[in-house]
């Protein structure tokens, strides 16, 4: 499938994170939630491709029953391929969990318009590298790639990461592509977006640790920086709902990105109470926030990403979130409580939790000292 600017000179890119959709589809109302984010999406910005960011449709049971794995995929991307619209697909940790990555990859691509593939050669990680050309608007020359890179499952010693992280042989790959890619475009690195599922550690950059009266809207760090509590820095936009769970160990994919060049955006999955973003050290990273309903969420949130880049001009793009409600949508599948209240009222509502939960702590600390000291004294 060539994919390739429009007339206007656009391409418009809809990312969806995380939908972790169950077997149970078909008499689900979060399917159905999922389902009606998609297609308002779908209308408003008829975009040229979509990218699933990876744990899109549980994997449980392929090898008993692919059939029904196939059916679900089909409904869940059908608001694109019943539009005719592309859709790449990247594996997350979830789609690894069982090693039917092989099967997986393989009933994705019985569905006409769904790109996944490994082009990496084989012994390198991962079982879907691959990447996209995106052509000018005559088809002659490919003007800007995407990237789909595997950043695989957990990592095999959890003292040292929880997850795995995208290992030396696939950045090793990457950058020879990139070489090859800056050959034919007159020797300047091929501006370029990276898709994956799990964020590099380097997203903890857009962060900053909280101070003492910030802790009611902060979040706390992941594993091994379970210790630190964060909020995000002046410039990074949108929501920060959770500690980014990135790898603890820092394989350099970052840096090869500026040592190649031409990377402008990362956009992750992975964490879906995150919709953040930001600059670092020249690059866009954006987190997205689960799209579905299916998994840990807060529901209110679940939003798509819109990116659009421009033949004319592909060194500079426009992004912007959306969210369920912004969209005038109404839930079937949240309780009556979190379908009816603004984003903005389920925030507080999370910090009200959150500094409830301290000020029992808190109280519960003093009456404990009150009673450890009288015991003492008595
Ligand atoms: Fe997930
Ligand atoms: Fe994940």
């Amino acid at each position: 499938m060539k994919l390739k600017f429009n007339s206007d000179g656009k391409f418009k890119i809809l990312l969806f994170g995380d939908i972790h959709e169950h077997y149970d589809y078909e008499t689900n109302p979060r399917f159905k939630d999922m389902n009606k984010l998609m297609n308002a999406a779908l209308d408003e910005y008829k975009p040229d491709l979509c990218v699933l960011l990876g744990d899109n449709c549980n994997t449980n049971h392929i090898e008993d029953d692919p059939e029904a794995f196939e059916k679900m995929l089909r409904a869940v991307v059908e608001p694109m391929t019943s539009r005719k619209i592309p859709v790449a697909a990247i594996l997350g940790n979830h789609e690894h969990d069982h090693g039917h990555e092989d099967e997986v990859i393989e009933i994705y691509n019985r569905i006409e318009g769904l790109i996944i593939r490994n082009d990496a050669p084989e012994g390198v990680t991962g079982n879907a590298n691959f990447k996209e050309l995106v052509y000018s608007s005559d088809g002659e020359k490919p003007v800007f790639c995407l990237w789909f890179i595997d950043s695989n499952n957990c990592f095999e010693d959890r003292s040292v990461s929880h997850y795995d992280y995208v290992h030396p042989d696939q950045i090793e790959w990457f950058e020879k592509e990139c070489g090859k890619l800056k050959e034919i475009n007159g020797g300047k690195p091929m501006p370029s977006f990276v898709f994956q599922h799990t964020p590099v550690p380097e997203e903890y950059e857009l962060l900053r640790k909280a101070k003492l009266w910030e802790l009611p809207v902060a979040v706390r760090g992941y594993n091994t920086k379970k210790d630190t509590f964060y909020v995000g820095k002046k410039g990074t936009k949108d929501y920060v709902g959770e500690g980014p769970c990135s790898p603890d160990v820092n394989s350099g994919q970052f840096a090869s990105w500026k040592k190649v060049g031409g990377i402008l955006g990362a956009f992750f999955g992975h964490d879906h109470l995150n919709d953040f973003s930001g600059f670092y050290d020249g690059v866009f990273m954006a987190q997205h926030k689960t799209a579905g309903f299916r998994a840990y969420t807060d529901g209110c949130k679940s939003c798509v990403r819109l990116v659009t880049i421009d033949e004319n001009n592909p060194e500079v793009f426009e992004q912007e979130l959306r969210r369920f409600k912004q969209f005038g949508l109404k839930s079937e599948s949240l309780g009556p409580v979190m379908r009816t209240i603004s984003d903005r009222q389920s925030f507080w509502l999370h910090v009200l939790g959150y500094s409830s939960l301290a000020a029992g702590g808190i109280t519960a600390a003093a009456l404990l000292a009150k009673y450890l000291i009288k015991k003492h004294g008595g």
